[in-house]
């Protein structure tokens, strides 16, 4: 079995590929590799292939394209693709905040990105074994659950991505009957992602990255392709969209 985390650089990512680099040396998996916009670590173990990546959408699929012609069949991709701040772009707490730039940028990282890659790793996905997809998303980007307000970008950016994958999930049903397409939450990690927003988090409620990129894994095992396209927490539980 080959699996491939993409956006491997950041915390949940770095940590998703040592929990799987486990799973390789054990041989519960035959390949793993790495997509990134960073270069490859120093250090990192020889067996794990790694793809540096420029960000755009047309680097990654030059990958999987590269990936098709060695016949590659993958049966399980991770991706942690997503920003929520950079710079002078924080999340909005205030319509007056709303900036075209930003909002836009939301939506190409954390929504179009994750579905745009989908479409380019098709033909590499197992058809006929069990396989999945998963994309990490957050539980703010619930519809339903959204009692709080604000992080205007990242909310809506997270909610498209759920109507997304879960689109994506009834029209794979016919291609890829053993597939799952999940966006899992993984709890609040200690993260670049979260650091500006830590403070506010109640004790015992920040994850380690090594804690939750096993709470992802643990949901990944639990995946059934009856339920492809749902949206989970990370302690397996369903979120509403
Ligand atoms: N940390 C949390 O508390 C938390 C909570 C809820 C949801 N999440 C979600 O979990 C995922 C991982 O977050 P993290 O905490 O590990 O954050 P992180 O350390 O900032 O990592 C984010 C990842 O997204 C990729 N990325 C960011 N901007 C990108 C861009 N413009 N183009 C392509 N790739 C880009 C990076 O990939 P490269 O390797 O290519 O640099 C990086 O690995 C995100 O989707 C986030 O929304 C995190």
């Amino acid at each position: 079995m080959h699996y491939l985390i993409i956006g491997a650089s950041g915390g949940l990512g770095q940590a998703l590929l040592q929990h799987y680099a486990k799973s390789l040396a054990q041989g519960e998996l035959t390949q793993l590799s790495a997509m990134s916009r960073q270069a490859r670590p120093a250090g990192l173990d020889d067996t794990i292939s790694w793809y540096q990546v420029n960000g755009d959408l047309s680097d990654y699929q030059q990958v999987f394209t590269q990936l098709e012609a060695e016949q590659a069949v993958l049966h399980g991709v991770v991706s942690t693709i997503g920003w929520l701040h950079q710079g002078d772009w924080q999340p909005e707490r205030r319509i007056e905040a709303l900036d075209e730039a930003q909002l836009n940028a939301y939506f190409a990282v954390n929504a179009t990105l994750p579905i745009m890659l989908l479409q380019g790793l098709k033909p590499i996905l197992a058809r006929k074994e069990p396989a999945f997809v998963a994309q990490l998303g957050a539980k703010v980007g619930s519809i339903s659950d959204n009692q709080l307000g604000g992080w205007y970008g990242y909310r809506a950016s997270k909610a498209a991505l759920n109507m997304l994958f879960k689109t994506a999930a009834i029209e794979f049903k016919r291609t890829h009957k053993k597939l799952s397409l999940a966006v899992i939450h993984p709890g609040t990690t200690d993260t670049e992602l979260s650091k500006p927003f830590q403070q506010r988090i109640a004790d015992g409620k920040l994850f380690s990255a090594e804690q939750s990129a096993a709470r992802i894994a643990q949901v990944i095992n639990n995946l059934d392709p009856s339920d492809s396209g749902g949206f989970w927490f990370w302690d397996g539980s369903r979120l509403p969209y």
